[in-house]
């Protein structure tokens, strides 16, 4: 029996509650297919940070190495200062295990509403890749005379050729993988950043050509937002820069019906992948049995997929889809589904 060490981080709010349900239905789907799967807890977070002064331990960081993959619930808490979680957590995991792609997947599931009009399930079906170790995320720069008249700030939008070359294969060989409309699609801003859009531009280009079966476009990313609203239907995988990936890929979860549905993979192709559902730890729902948790149970489709266990995925995917095509799920949105957050998870586990 194929069995993998899972390092489970249910983190803030109703990161726990969804994390169970994640967790719920990816049993179900490996006792299916005689996979095993190997649970270990870590309590990171808002709560343990405010009881222990905390955050993610040196040694932590080396025991996460050791395991096959990490799911995450959420990372942020109402009573610490935003910032100091998220940068010492979730980035230092995403940034310490090379975590360089951040994929998110746009997907109208059936009878999912999207506030697009005239737009479904046909229509919307891509997949944003974002680079995640780049960009203003490096933390470069800095503020002199601070609180002055005369107080300057900067953040360095960093690239290196090979951060953005690593990337960029990755998203041609996921297009080819996908085999949808063979399209890579570059976002970036090359009108007005010259330096680093340039860098992006060339080496679109030139890995295009080792996959001369794959159509590569480019598009700035301002007008990429209006199409995603506009023609949805245009992209088939986009490849974007940290910075403008963490903007669209919110879009992107809005018109796939939003929080509750949007999962994200934290991806090392060579390491230690982390997946998270991306909305967050919504505070008020906590412990109401009211939050959503599609969201991680595709996150954990996404992980099993991602450690080659796709008859897994598809099944969980597979599951989801029958459940929302039921109708029994009645919208996606926090204490409005017609059904608590264990029962959702009931059910998907029912179906795969
Ligand atoms: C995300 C989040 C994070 C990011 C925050 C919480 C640091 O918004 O995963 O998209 O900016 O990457
Ligand atoms: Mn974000």
């Amino acid at each position: 029996m194929k069995s993998y060490k899972i390092a489970v981080i249910p983190g803030d709010g109703t990161g726990p509650e969804v994390i169970r349900e994640g967790i719920k239905v990816l049993d179900a789907a490996c006792q299916k297919y005689g996979v095993k799967l190997e649970y270990i807890h870590y309590d990171f977070g808002g709560a343990r940070y405010l009881k222990t002064g905390e955050l993610l331990p040196a040694s932590a960081l080396e025991e996460l190495r050791k395991f096959d993959a990490i799911f995450l619930g959420a990372i942020g808490h109402p009573d610490v200062k935003p910032g100091i979680l998220e940068k010492a957590i979730l980035l230092t995991i995403r940034f310490e295990l090379d975590q360089y792609i951040n994929l998110r997947p746009v997907k109208l599931y059936p009878n999912v509403y999207t506030p697009i009009k005239d737009k479904g399930p046909q229509e919307i079906d891509f997949v944003i890749i974002r680079e995640n170790t780049g960009s203003i995320y490096t933390g470069i720069g800095g503020t002199v005379a601070k609180g002055t008249p005369d107080e300057v700030t900067t953040q360095v939008m960093l690239y290196t050729r090979k951060m953005v070359e690593r990337c960029e294969r990755y998203a041609y060989q996921y297009t080819q993988k996908r085999n949808k409309r063979n399209t890579l699609t570059l976002a970036h801003k090359t009108n007005v950043l010259t330096e680093c859009g340039d860098l992006w531009m060339r080496v679109h280009e030139e890995v295009g050509k080792e996959y001369p079966n794959i159509k590569h476009d480019y598009a700035n990313v301002d007008a990429v937002t209006m199409w995603m609203i506009k023609n949805p239907e245009w992209f088939d995988v986009i490849v974007t820069e940290n910075m403008f990936g963490d903007i669209i890929t919110d879009l992107g979860a809005m018109i796939q019906g939003g929080m509750g549905i949007a999962a994200g993979g934290n991806i090392n192709p060579e390491g230690v992948s982390m997946f998270e559902p991306i909305g967050g730890s919504a505070p008020k729902y906590t412990g109401k049995n009211m939050i959503n948790p599609l969201a991680a149970i595709c996150s954990g489709g996404m992980m099993m997929e991602t450690l080659g266990e796709e008859r897994v995925a598809r099944a969980i995917d597979m599951a989801v889809h029958t459940a929302l095509e039921s109708g029994k799920i009645v919208s996606l949105a926090a204490g409005q589904m017609g059904m608590g957050t264990a029962e959702v998870g009931d059910l998907v586990a029912s179906l795969v």
